[in-house]
């Protein structure tokens, strides 16, 4: 893995194939690379439930068109945001029809109390593991985009899947198909000066 693939593992929306099917060989090739991950106490709490059914698909996309419409009522978007927001608008119309979607889960619930401490083990331990997952799939060729609009409906869509809610979080939702062709650019990001500051907050 070089730098390349790093920079350019993007929020892939419009690229997705949805005429190609992907092999379920590729996505455990996927699985067993995310699994790498670190995780507090190496718990490895990850579960990968992949659907493809048709139909399950479209319940789920119609949870998620739900949830994302709901996110975005009463909130004007940054005008920076708007490219973002119609590519991911594309996405959640298309959903149902991308080959493959990956809930990412983790054993356990959500802390509650919350702490920083124990959100940061509890997300920090599987989320590596996601972005993992995201750079294998683009390593072979395939795009993914990671979202999180589902969990309105978390309850929901554990239902659909039979996920056990009490034991279970699921923390994200990973369409995966091939990435049609297409220039493979590095995200804008803010340059490293200006995000890092030296002994202490302040001094960038
Ligand atoms: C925690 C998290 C939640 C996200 N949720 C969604 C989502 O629900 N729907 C979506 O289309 N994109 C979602 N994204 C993708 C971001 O919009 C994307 O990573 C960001 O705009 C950067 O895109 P780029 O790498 O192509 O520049 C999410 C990303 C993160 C890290």
């Amino acid at each position: 893995m070089g730098i390349e693939l790093l920079t350019t593992t993007r929020a892939f929306r419009r690229r997705l194939d949805l005429t190609r099917t992907v092999a379920r060989q590729d996505l455990l090739d996927c699985v067993r690379i995310a699994v790498h991950a670190p995780s507090g106490s190496n718990r490895q709490p990850w579960r990968f439930v992949v659907v493809q059914d048709y139909q399950t698909k479209q319940r789920i996309a119609e949870y998620y068109r739900k949830a994302f419409a709901a996110n975005l009522s009463g909130r004007t978007p940054r005008p920076d945001e708007l490219g973002d927001l119609s590519s991911a608008r594309h996405l959640a119309d298309h959903l149902h029809e991308v080959p493959a979607l990956v809930l990412v889960c983790t054993i356990g619930r959500p802390p509650e109390p919350a702490s920083p401490l124990r959100l940061a083990s509890f997300y920090g331990s599987i989320y590596p593991a996601v972005w993992n997952f995201m750079l294998a799939l683009h390593e072979r060729g395939l795009g993914s985009c990671l979202t999180t609009a589902h969990l309105y409906y978390e309850r929901e869509i554990a239902e659909l899947l039979d996920i056990p809610f009490d034991e279970v979080a699921q923390v994200a939702l990973i369409p995966v198909a091939h990435l049609r062709p297409g220039p493979s650019v590095a995200a804008r990001r803010a340059p490293a000066t200006e995000v890092t500051m030296w002994d202490r907050w302040g001094t960038a």
